[in-house]
Formats: C-alpha cells, sequence, structure tokens
C-alpha cells in the first residue's frame, strides 16, 4: 500500500478509505471501456454515408441504445459514489497538482453527465422516436430543429472537452505509475 495517501471518510461512514471501493472500481473501468468505445462509434458513425438508406440509421439507434446504458451506468455511479468513502487527494504532489486531479475528475463527472442528457435531449427534438434497442421510446414532445441543433452541438462540444480530459487523465495515471512510481493506479484496483 502507498504510504504518501491519507484517508477521507464520507460524514455518515466509519470506515476509512485508501482505496476505491470495488463498486466505484468496476463502475470506472466498465464505464472506461464503453465510453471509450461509445466515443469512438459516435465520431466513425458520423462519416457513414446516407446511402444506401438504413445502414447509417441503424449505426445511430444502436449509439443511441448503447448510450442510454450508459447513462444509467453513470447515474448509479454518482449515486455509490456520494454516499461511500473514497481515498483523499494523494499527499506526494503539489497542492496545485492535487487540484487539478480533482478538478479532472470533477469535470469528467459534468461530461459523463452531460453527453447522454444533451444526446437524449438531441434526438428527442427530432422527428423520429428514440429506440431502445428496437423499442420505440414514447414520445416527449414536439419534433423542434432548434432544440435538436442546440443540444447536438452541446453534444459534440462535451465529447471533445470528454476526449481531452481522459488524455490528460491517462497521462496524469502514467506519470504517477511509471514516473511518480507511488501505486496509485492501485487504488483503483481489485486487490484490497
Ligand atoms: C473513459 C475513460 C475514463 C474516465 C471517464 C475516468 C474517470 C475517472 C474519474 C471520474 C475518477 C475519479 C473517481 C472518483 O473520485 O470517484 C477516476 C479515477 C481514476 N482513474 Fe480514471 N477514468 C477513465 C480512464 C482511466 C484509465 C484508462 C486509467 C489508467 C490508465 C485511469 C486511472 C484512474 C485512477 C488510477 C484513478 C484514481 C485516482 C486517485 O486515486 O486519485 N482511468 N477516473
Ligand atoms: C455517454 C454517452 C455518449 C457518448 C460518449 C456519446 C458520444 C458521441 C460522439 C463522440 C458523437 C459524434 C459527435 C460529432 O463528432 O459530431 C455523438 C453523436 C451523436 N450521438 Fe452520442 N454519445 C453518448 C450518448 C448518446 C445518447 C444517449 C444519444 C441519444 C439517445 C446519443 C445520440 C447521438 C446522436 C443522434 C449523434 C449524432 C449527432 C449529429 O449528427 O448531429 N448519444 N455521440
Amino acid at each position: 500500500m502507498n504510504p504518501e495517501v491519507t484517508t477521507e471518510t464520507a460524514p455518515n461512514d466509519p470506515t476509512p478509505a485508501l482505496k476505491y471501493d470495488r463498486m466505484l472500481v468496476v463502475l470506472h473501468w466498465v464505464l472506461a471501456f464503453g465510453l471509450i468505445a461509445q466515443l469512438g462509434l459516435g465520431v466513425w458513425m458520423e462519416d457513414i454515408p446516407k446511402d444506401p438508406p438504413g445502414i447509417r440509421a441503424q449505426w445511430f439507434n444502436l449509439h443511441k441504445s448503447i448510450g442510454i446504458c450508459l447513462g444509467l451506468l453513470i447515474l448509479w455511479r454518482l449515486g455509490w459514489r456520494v454516499t461511500h468513502s473514497v481515498p483523499a487527494a494523494p499527499l506526494g504532489v503539489s497542492p496545485f497538482l492535487q487540484k487539478l486531479g480533482t478538478w479532472n475528475h470533477r469535470l469528467l463527472y459534468l461530461c459523463m453527465v452531460v453527453l447522454p442528457v444533451s444526446g437524449f435531449l438531441g434526438s428527442s427534438f427530432s422527428p423520429y422516436p428514440v429506440k431502445f434497442f428496437g423499442m420505440a421510446l414514447p414520445k416527449l414532445w414536439d419534433a423542434s430543429p432548434e432544440g435538436k441543433e442546440f443540444f447536438g452541438e452541446l453534444h459534440e462540444l462535451s465529447a471533445d472537452v470528454l476526449m481531452t480530459l481522459i488524455a490528460l487523465h491517462v497521462i496524469a495515471a502514467l506519470w504517477h505509475q511509471f514516473v511518480k512510481r507511488d501505486g496509485l493506479l492501485s487504488r483503483m484496483g481489485w486487490r484490497r
């Protein structure tokens, strides 16, 4: 275990945390894999030609269905996160880098919320119903080109911000692992 690590306990949780809770670990890695795949799918599907008709719509529908599942997992993760203790920021780095890490995590969470919500709202303003693995969801309101445009732009912007934040996050994790060698990565690992 890394000796340079302090603990931070949630107000109503008597157990100080040295590592992330196992549920948070599983959700972190499932979502890391899922979000990176979903970002790749989103960028790739934009280039699918509209002709012959159908193929592009099939991939878009798959993207929407996966996005809704990821949105539910993110909701679950946020609920778990606010009700469980997590390790405090590592002590062996400067206060500036600690703050940078904290803000990286906060903004990652913000993008994880904005992406599925903006994707869903943008799609629900289109003339077609959102299909969840083939099942048409109820239409919430009338189609609106302005609403579709606004949430579409927000969706694209938050995807770009998320990709940048993930790149910084991974660089930081690799720096801890191979330059600082402080075992930070193991805090997000399965072994207790
Ligand atoms: C889509 C990709 C990813 C997202 C959205 C993501 C998101 C996050 C978030 C939000 C946290 C803060 C956890 C919390 O306080 O609740 C975190 C922690 C962490 N992530 Fe990721 N992550 C991703 C990929 C990765 C990858 C690829 C690595 C390793 C190379 C990694 C390593 C870590 C580590 C080590 C921590 C714990 C940091 C600490 O102990 O302070 N993450 N991640
Ligand atoms: C966390 C989940 C999600 C991620 C990471 C994600 C990511 C992306 C990305 C990277 C793009 C391409 C953006 C561009 O380059 O223009 C995209 C497009 C799109 N996404 Fe998502 N998405 C998510 C969830 C959703 C959901 C839940 C829906 C709808 C129910 C959705 C609907 C769409 C649509 C319709 C487009 C095409 C937008 C357009 O061409 O105007 N996405 N998404």
